[in-house]
């Protein structure tokens, strides 16, 4: 039987070997008595135990080993041997019975942990739909109640008709923002959108994405300077993707900044490992507690609500950038103090070093 328990089928030796034993002892006492011959009796004693052994034996592998073969082709096909790609450790198996023992402990705890990860997807499904729900209803009722007031007639009043208007448009931009973003993430998710990668360079990125929130940070009076020492910061990346990640950062930098505040970006190379590119946007404002520093690259999570909904935000633009980042490999690392400010930092690999990758 080819179980984790060996070749032999140790299930029939272990089960043999104690009425072989007592059977030799018996017939060898028994004979000691009628023969009245040492040497004859253990003969005979010997001879009692394999003949007891080797039936009782062959009666146990012709009765168990067939079952316990299928019990573990049985074990094998579960979908806990299927999907799991880590075979179970090896240990010291004594016999067939204790080898299944141990497979099916193992597909027990797998199975469990399968479970718990589904539950735990499931959870987070619903809260994702009731999410979107709460967030798709905001806009979609605030156009209504514009419209609405505007067809009973407001339309005619000069003094109201172009805010409502406007407002109403507003809601609808946020709304198309939103449904990009959702379609975003979940390409990412499902690895639709994979990066593309080519040697970008990440100073000209940088400069451009600051240049498209410019006047963002000029309305709320932040000041971005960007420290590009590196001049030579070739990085290996999606050029666009990364232009998102740092569109997302920069824009959280002055959203939640403080008035008069500043935003620093710069690149510089990992003084441990050359191969990476330090990217780095600090700010100087509001800070995140630890608590929510572990959670604000969750979808949806924000912090203060009314604030990041005030700026037009939905929560998914640290999402979106710790998708992005993990489709490169690389990782997005916050630290923070609230009431002094934060520090998002991530690593891209430097295109000196990672040629060798631009045919990805
Ligand atoms: N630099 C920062 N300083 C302080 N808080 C921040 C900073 N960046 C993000 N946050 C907090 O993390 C939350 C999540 O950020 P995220 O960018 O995902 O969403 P958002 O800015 O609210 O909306 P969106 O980016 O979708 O427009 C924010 O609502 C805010 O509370
Ligand atoms: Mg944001």
């Amino acid at each position: 039987m080819k179980t984790s328990g060996g070749t032999y089928f140790r299930t029939g030796i272990r089960l043999a070997f104690a009425p072989a034993v007592i059977s030799g002892v018996f017939s060898a006492m028994i004979s000691l008595i009628w023969l009245d011959n040492p040497v004859h009796s253990v003969l005979l004693g010997i001879g009692a135990a394999l003949v007891v052994f080797i039936l009782v034996y062959l009666h146990a592998y012709r009765l168990l080993n067939y079952r316990l073969q299928e019990i573990q082709s049985i074990i094998q096909r579960t979908p806990a041997r299927l999907t799991n790609s880590n075979p179970p450790e090896k240990q010291h198996v004594i016999d067939e019975v204790h080898g299944l023992l141990l497979d099916a402990e193992w597909n027990r705890a797998t199975i469990t942990r399968e479970f718990q990860k589904m539950d735990e997807t499931d959870s987070y499904r619903k809260e994702f739909i009731g999410d979107i729900s709460h967030e798709l209803k905001t806009p979609i009722f605030s156009v209504q109640g514009y419209l609405e007031t505007l067809l009973d007639g407001a339309l005619n009043d000069p003094e109201v008709n172009q805010l409502f208007l406007a407002k109403a448009m507003k809601n609808v931009n946020r709304l198309i923002f939103l449904t990009n973003d959702l379609m975003e993430i979940s390409r990412l998710e499902t690895g639709e959108l994979k990066p593309e990668f080519s040697v970008i360079p990440l100073n000209n990125i940088i400069h451009d994405a600051i240049d498209s929130l410019q006047y963002k940070a000029d309305q709320r009076n932040v000041k971005i300077s960007f420290e590009d020492k590196e001049t030579n910061a070739f990085a290996l990346a999606d050029r666009n993707q990364i232009r998102q990640v740092l569109v997302n950062l920069i824009e959280n930098a002055i959203k939640y900044n403080k008035p008069d505040g500043k935003v620093f970006v710069s690149t510089r190379f990992n003084e441990h490992d050359r191969s990476k590119i330090v990217v780095s946007v600090r700010d100087t404002g509001i800070g995140i507690e630890p608590d929510d520093a572990k959670r604000v690259t969750e979808r949806f999570y924000r912090v203060d609500k009314s604030r990041s909904r005030e700026q037009g935000g939905t929560g998914l633009g640290l999402s979106i950038v710790k998708h992005i980042l993990e489709s490169h490999h690389e990782q997005l690392t916050i630290e923070s103090k609230p009431g002094s400010g934060s520090l998002f930092r991530f690593t891209l690999k430097s295109a000196d070093y990672h040629s060798d990758l631009i045919s990805v």
